[in-house]
């Protein structure tokens, strides 16, 4: 099989994030690297239904290299114990490697402090903290929270449980049938009444990547903070929250090569200075009594009870891996393997694709004439293919294009054009059984 991204040796943490040249070129070399990037990653090297495994369903859940699987291993057997407050020397180790996995995910995010990054179990528990936490704080009656037509139901109904606690009221922003935001529209519902905007980065229903600095600029200048939805961006561009100037991002580390139950908050640290604790309970505290508590420095404020310690060092090990790769190259591979799939796609008799964006990443929906997305689906796993079928948690975009569902193909820095064109002859297939 031909190899893909060539993957960088990964000697030292600094070596690890300083980042080194990558051309698509190295593709033709490939074949002369030893140890490339799809070797990384073991649970590739299988067949299903007797026939090769083609992994293409990366955007709901991404493969582990064996850097992340090896520190899973290594914290248990050496390091395990609870964090921050033990004396022994294992919780010291594991305080250590937790602390060190919350500087990778800072550097990762290009944050200005450690303080500004919180823990979480991914992408829906951060939105969920910031509508509960600042929204109950900032966000009250008449109040309008500004999201898009393109989001996951994780940017959807957290605002909707503030908007019924609040009786603040949520607008969604019209997208265009390439399924891109509409800007001029955009801008008009950003009003006197808007409290925040909350706006996917790239959709994982669409692919669509949103011009999210001018979203930052636009409500800045109403004084509007902004919420990015991280959870596609980040496995598949660089992301520099000081650039973006976002106010919030949030992603997930499962979808960026790490282990599932574990993702960051970066939020600015005067917003969060203000902002209340999310739960309550042990390490959120520096002191209780009957009467009151008083609640912990950042960003121990927002991660109440033991937190998931050997899953945030899996974080940090995932994020290593993807630092010692040139994360500019990597995406401009990525777009190069998206182009040729779309021109694959194409030339399906009766494919429709779903988000035809100018700027996509990551994936394409699509449907076939006569072929419900399920059975797509269903075919393609007995030919050993895995992609995605159903309304992918945004149900919003499925009603916007008139469709009840999609078949999505993602991929990840492990696809090659050869699983494209393994997928292209199975949609072939599909037709010949379904036509
Ligand atoms: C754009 C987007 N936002 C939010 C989420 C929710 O992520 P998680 O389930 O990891 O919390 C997803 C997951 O598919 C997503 O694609």
């Amino acid at each position: 099989m031909t190899r893909a991204v060539r993957r960088k040796s990964m000697t030292a943490e600094a070596e690890a994030t300083e980042g080194r040249p990558f051309s698509t070129a190295s593709l033709d070399r490939g074949l002369r690297v030893s140890h490339t990037v799809r070797d990384d990653f073991p649970i590739l090297d299988q067949e299903v239904h007797g026939k090769p495994l083609v992994y293409l369903d990366s955007a709901a859940s991404a493969q582990k290299p064996r850097c992340v699987i090896e520190a899973l291993r290594e914290y248990y057997e050496n390091d395990h114990a609870n964090v921050h407050r033990g004396v022994h020397s294992l919780s010291q180790r594991a305080t250590f490697a937790y602390e060190r996995a919350r500087g990778k995910v800072k550097m990762f995010l290009n944050a200005r402090d450690t303080r500004e990054i919180v823990f979480v179990r991914g992408t829906t528990e951060a939105i969920n903290l910031v509508a509960q936490s600042y929204g109950r704080k900032n966000i009250g009656e008449g109040d309008e929270i500004l999201i898009t037509e393109m989001e996951h139901h994780s940017n959807i109904v957290p605002w909707q449980i503030l908007c019924q606690q609040t009786g603040a009221r949520l607008v969604p922003s019209p997208i265009d049938d390439r399924g891109e935001l509409v800007m001029s529209e955009f801008e008009k519902r950003l009003g006197a009444r808007t409290k925040l905007v909350s706006v996917v980065h790239i959709s994982n229903a669409l692919g669509t990547v949103n011009p999210v600095e001018e979203i930052v600029a636009l409500a800045h200048a109403r004084g509007v903070p902004v919420l990015l939805d991280g959870a596609q961006a980040a496995p598949h561009m660089p992301v520099d929250v000081q650039a973006l100037g976002c106010d919030f991002y949030a992603f997930s580390g499962h979808k960026t090569y790490g282990p599932t139950g574990i993702g960051a908050l970066y939020g600015r640290a005067e917003l969060l200075e203000q902002m209340p604790p999310y739960q309550g309970g042990g390490e959120m505290i520096l002191s209780v009594t009957f009467e009151t508590s008083t609640y912990n420095e950042l960003p121990y404020k927002f991660e109440a009870g033991t937190p998931n310690i050997a899953d945030a060092i899996g974080l940090g090990a995932a994020l290593d891996y993807l630092a010692a790769l040139d994360r500019g190259a990597v995406a401009d591979y990525e777009h190069n393997l998206l182009e040729y799939a779309e021109h694959a796609l194409r030339e399906v008799p009766g494919l429709r694709i779903i988000g035809t964006a100018r700027r996509k990443a990551g994936l394409h929906s699509f449907t076939m004439e006569g072929a419900h997305p399920h059975d797509i689906g269903t075919i393609l796993d007995h030919e050993g293919i895995a992609i995605r079928t159903g309304h992918h948690c945004a149900q919003p975009v499925m009603t916007r294009f008139g469709v009840a569902a999609t078949a999505r193909a993602s991929f990840g820095i492990y696809n090659v054009r050869e699983d494209v064109d393994r997928l292209v002859a199975a949609l072939h297939h599909v037709r010949r059984v379904l036509g």
